[in-house]
């Protein structure tokens, strides 16, 4: 929410509250997806830099697809025109998002080589790049957890020095987070990304 909302929550609630009971209630028919591209769509349309971010990654942590977001951008093309839709593109470019990428929209994912699994002591936590991505790879034993290193929060790409242990602080707004589960323990409220991952002749192997 952007600070002057939540200015305007403290100072008048009353008048607030129901502005916010209402944008609840108006979508409670529809499921999570539709709400999410359609609060996308609004965010483009008033041209809100701030909000598209937000409400871009909310729409992805919470099932939207990159090609939804695309559709949904070019079927309101005749409320948007094309300089917001370009505008909203620009944008989401800037965001960096992998999965935005043209290979990534037209491949239906694939197997990528990390590394070799014994390369990530039992017990511990490694960053690593693969292909371009930042991923954060933990063992248990014979089991492997790998995660996208960019934060869930606003996408900082989070590096090797947030890591003490198995903890994992973003630098950017220090949300808190447990590699070993992917949680976010402190201060946020989403988790890491988990990629899909396997071991395959002593190679740790990760799908997006
Ligand atoms: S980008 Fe805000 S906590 Fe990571």
């Amino acid at each position: 929410m952007s600070d002057a909302l939540n200015y305007l929550l403290k100072a008048r609630p009353e008048a607030l509250g129901h502005y916010f009971a209402f944008l609840k209630d108006a979508g409670k028919h529809l499921d999570p997806k539709t709400k999410n591209l359609i609060s996308v769509i609004t965010k483009v349309h008033a041209q809100t830099d701030r909000g598209l971010r937000q409400y871009l990654r909310r729409a992805l942590r919470e099932g939207c697809t990159p090609v939804e977001v695309l559709d949904a951008l070019l079927m309101a093309f005749p409320a948007l025109g094309l300089a917001k839709i370009i505008w909203a593109v620009d944008i989401i470019l800037d965001m960096k998002i992998p999965e935005f990428q043209p290979a990534a929209l037209t491949s239906p994912g694939q197997w990528h080589d990390v590394m070799a699994s014994t390369d990530v002591k039992d017990g511990d936590v490694t960053r690593t790049e693969c292909e371009g991505r930042g991923l954060f790879a933990y063992r248990d034993k014979k089991t492997f957890q790998v995660y996208d290193s960019r934060c869930p929060h606003q996408s900082t790409n989070i590096p090797e020095l947030a890591l003490k242990g198995s903890t994992l602080t973003c630098p950017k707004h220090h949300w808190v987070f447990d590699v070993k589960s992917g949680d976010c323990i402190k201060k946020g409220n989403s988790p890491l990304k988990r990629i899909e991952s396997k071991v395959v002749k002593g190679r740790l192997l990760a799908f997006w």
